[in-house]
């Protein structure tokens, strides 16, 4: 009987759609904007599919008050985007470009007038190339840096947005971006990912100190990470401590500073072949530990890991992450393992339970500190058919069962303010480029033309109701 009532969210719960600046922008080149990491990974052969590149991405540049529009038809309560380093301040340091700073002054003013929420990521991946040619975040400096470029904007912005985040998943700027490589820089230095981790730590710490000399009291300052969800493949001990090791390198190493004040010890030891850890200074993990606000979790799916399968035929390592953390843990200690169940076109499993596992997870680590899904969604294939629609009921499940997730959540307890649908358009899916489609908007990436989903319009269904249908 219970799963055929409707799911009514708190009155205050804040809905909304996320994108980000390198994803959506273009304009590469104009206004003063100067080369980030990932205008340059692009132009790296065999990096991106297709050599794909965000030179004009969704023109969201140019066509930002029409996209603002389609929100406010949608219906949509709040927004949230991210702004690019290097077109605010060009070489990563000194004074901004007041260009730069323009456009967002008047994306945030937009938003307010068709009474939508803004909420700024300050930085989600786009690292002005200056500061990466400096050392990237491997280097102590870039934390510096990033604290003066948050209190610039700050400084810009203040009086009108009220959401402030300062780092989305850090994880994946670590670890895609170091370790692995398929994320821009690109380069592959077991040590460099664990001082780019602490040094992308140390940024977020030194970056809310920087902002609370100069936004309002009533700002509220964040940051985003995406937890794993790990699940160990079996009850097996050996099973449990790939799960351990995992969950450590992938989300304690961010969250017990950011949130406890210190690294974890597990962590530590488990790097030791590696790295000695002297890069953290007496005083860091203090700096770090900052009172925040909010805390924003990106959930897509879970991951599955067990200690090596004896006997398992190929492919090994085939689960969602393996090739992110086998460099520090080795391919030999821990095995990642594709879940059963229906898929996205990522290939990543659809599994609302993990969304639940992950809510309550933090809500009794923390249960001061409310939460927002700054994150969710899901890829499919989407075409415009015939008549000009785009039928896309793969994805309205997936929303139906995420949102369902965040209902139940917060039917236990857990405090969670408000959700970010990733996203609102088709836009650049970094290594992936344009092949891959997260919008409830869809982008003609020849025409640029917008065409809203169906799921699009089912979400505004929610939004406007505050309910969620049976
Ligand atoms: C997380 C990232 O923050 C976002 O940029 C990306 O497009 C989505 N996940 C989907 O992969």
């Amino acid at each position: 009987m219970t799963e055929k009532q409707p799911r009514v969210f708190p009155a205050d719960f804040l809905w909304g759609s996320a994108t980000a600046s390198y994803q959506i922008e273009g304009a590469a080149s104009e206004d003063g904007r100067t080369p980030s990491i990932w205008d340059t990974f692009c132009r790296t052969p065999g990096k991106v599919f297709q050599g794909d590149n965000g030179d004009v991405a969704c023109d969201h540049y140019h066509r930002w008050s029409d996209d603002l529009d389609l929100m406010s038809e949608l219906g949509l309560q709040a927004y949230r985007f991210s702004v690019s380093w290097s077109r605010v301040q060009p070489t990563g340091r000194g004074p901004a470009v007041q260009r730069g700073l323009d456009f967002y002054r008047a994306l945030a003013d937009g938003l307010l007038e068709r009474n939508i929420t803004p909420a700024i990521t300050l930085y989600h991946w786009d690292l002005p190339q200056e500061l990466e040619d400096a050392g990237g975040w491997p280097a102590r400096e870039t934390a510096e840096r990033f604290a003066e470029y948050a209190q610039l904007v700050a400084t810009a912005l203040g009086d009108r947005v009220k959401l402030w985040t300062t780092l989305n998943e850090p994880f994946c700027s670590a670890f895609l971006g170091y370790g692995s490589g398929v994320h821009a820089p690109g380069r592959t230095e077991p040590e460099s990912v664990l001082k780019a981790a602490h040094h992308l730590n140390l940024a977020h710490g030194l970056g809310v100190q920087a902002l609370r000399t100069v936004l309002p009291a009533e700002a509220q300052i964040g940051i985003t990470f995406n937890p794993g969800v790990i699940r160990a493949r079996t009850e097996s001990p050996e099973d449990q401590d790939a799960a351990r090791r995992i969950d450590a390198l992938h989300t304690r190493i961010f969250t017990d500073p950011v949130l406890h004040g210190a690294y974890p010890g597990d962590l530590k030891e488990d790097t030791a072949h590696v790295s000695d850890w002297s890069f953290v200074r007496d005083g860091d993990e203090a700096e770090i530990h900052q009172q925040i606000d909010f805390l924003g979790l990106n959930y897509y799916t879970p991951t599955v890991v067990s200690a090596p399968v004896e006997g398992r035929e190929a492919p090994r390592n085939d689960g969602h992450g393996a090739s992110d953390h086998s460099p520090w843990v080795g391919s030999e200690t821990v095995e990642f393992h594709l879940a059963p169940g229906e898929r996205t076109d990522m290939g990543w499993v659809i599994d609302p339970t993990g969304l639940v596992q992950l809510l309550r997870r933090f809500g009794e680590e923390r249960p001061d500190l409310p939460l927002y899904i700054t994150e969710n969604g899901a890829a499919f294939d989407d075409k415009v058919d015939a008549s000009g629609v785009v039928q896309d009921p793969d994805r309205i499940s997936y929303l139906h069962g995420h949102l369902d997730a965040v209902h139940q959540a917060i039917a236990q307890g857990v405090d969670v303010r408000g959700y970010f649908l990733w996203s609102l358009l088709d836009n650049f899916e970094w290594a992936y480029g344009y092949s891959k489609r997260f919008g409830v908007v869809h982008v003609d990436f020849e025409t640029l033309r917008r065409t809203p989903k169906a799921s699009a319009r089912w979400y505004a269904g929610v939004v406007g109701s505050g309910q969620l249908p049976a």
